[in-house]
């Protein structure tokens, strides 16, 4: 696979309902990654580049114009095409380490779990837009679906506003869980649960741990013939801080699939 096994880089995604605690735990695992000795960049989706993101807004606005859920996917893809051109691919292929919030597992559990979309339309766009490239790893923070509406409900309280997914209502949401947590099954060499009912404390360390043995460990210079790049961090400058309110369009209607 591309991604895994030709380019120096590792991709990492983080996958999970709304208001898991995708956003507050990408800062531990750049700073993980990077006091390895990493180049580290984080990014989202949909977005990451500023044509994805622009995108992303058109994905989560609210319109009298109804989103047909073909018109999400493909604005999905779309976006997860130039981002994957423009910053992904070149990241990986010159070593760094991509950790993306949110990306093609989105898709299948927002728009094929949630909305009913055919999961295997979103495997041919996988196919057609990604090539073989899939995540090294995917980190899925799980919990209960209304402990993340709760999260992040008094997130956007205290920061105004929500988006269009946001609204979707709870049995929505439980099928994105069950999907999210059936690909997990499905995939466990790839995929790390992870209980995010738990303190953020308690969360990061099962982050830390699972991302040591599944990827840092086998990466280090003990291991591998491949020297690790001079310490260095970077962001795409469009990753959103936990402070941010705007959710992800993979989520419920838009996401196509990449989140
Ligand atoms: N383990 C935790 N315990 C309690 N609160 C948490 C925990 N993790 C995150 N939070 C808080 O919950 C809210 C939602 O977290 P965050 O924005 O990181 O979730 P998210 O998964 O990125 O959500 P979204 O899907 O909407 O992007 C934030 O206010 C954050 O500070
Ligand atoms: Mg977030």
């Amino acid at each position: 696979m591309k991604t895994a096994s030709t380019t120096h880089g590792r991709f990492i995604t983080l996958e999970g309902g709304e208001g898991v605690g995708k956003s507050t735990q990408i800062a531990t695992l750049r700073d993980l990654i990077a006091a390895h000795g990493f180049e580290v960049v984080t990014t989202r989706e949909p977005g990451g580049t500023h044509r994805a993101e622009r995108i992303r807004e058109l994905l989560l606005e609210t319109s009298e114009e109804s989103m047909p859920a073909s018109c999400e996917l493909l604005l999905l893809f779309a976006a997860r095409a130039t981002h994957l051109e423009n910053l992904i691919r070149p990241a990986l292929a010159r070593g760094a380490w991509v950790v993306c919030d949110r990306y093609t597992d989105a898709t299948y559990a927002y728009q094929g779990g949630g909305r009913g979309v055919d999961p295997g339309q979103i495997a041919a766009l996988e196919s057609f837009i990604q090539g073989d490239v899939r995540p090294h790893l995917t980190i899925l923070l799980d919990a209960p679906v209304e402990l993340g509406a709760a999260r992040a409900r008094a997130r956007n309280e205290a920061q105004g506003g929500s988006d269009r997914f946001e609204r979707e209502q709870q049995a929505f949401f439980e099928r994105v869980r069950r999907c999210y947590l059936q690909r997990a099954q499905d995939e466990p060499d790839r995929f790390l649960v992870v209980d995010a009912s738990l303190a953020r404390e308690a969360v990061t360390r099962q982050i830390e741990a699972g991302l040591i043995a599944r990827l840092l460990a086998p990466a280090s210079p003990q291991s591998s013939s491949t020297p690790p790049n001079p310490a260095k961090t970077g962001a795409a400058g469009f990753q959103d801080s936990p402070s941010e309110s705007t959710g992800s369009p993979q989520r419920g209607s838009r996401q196509p699939g990449s989140r």
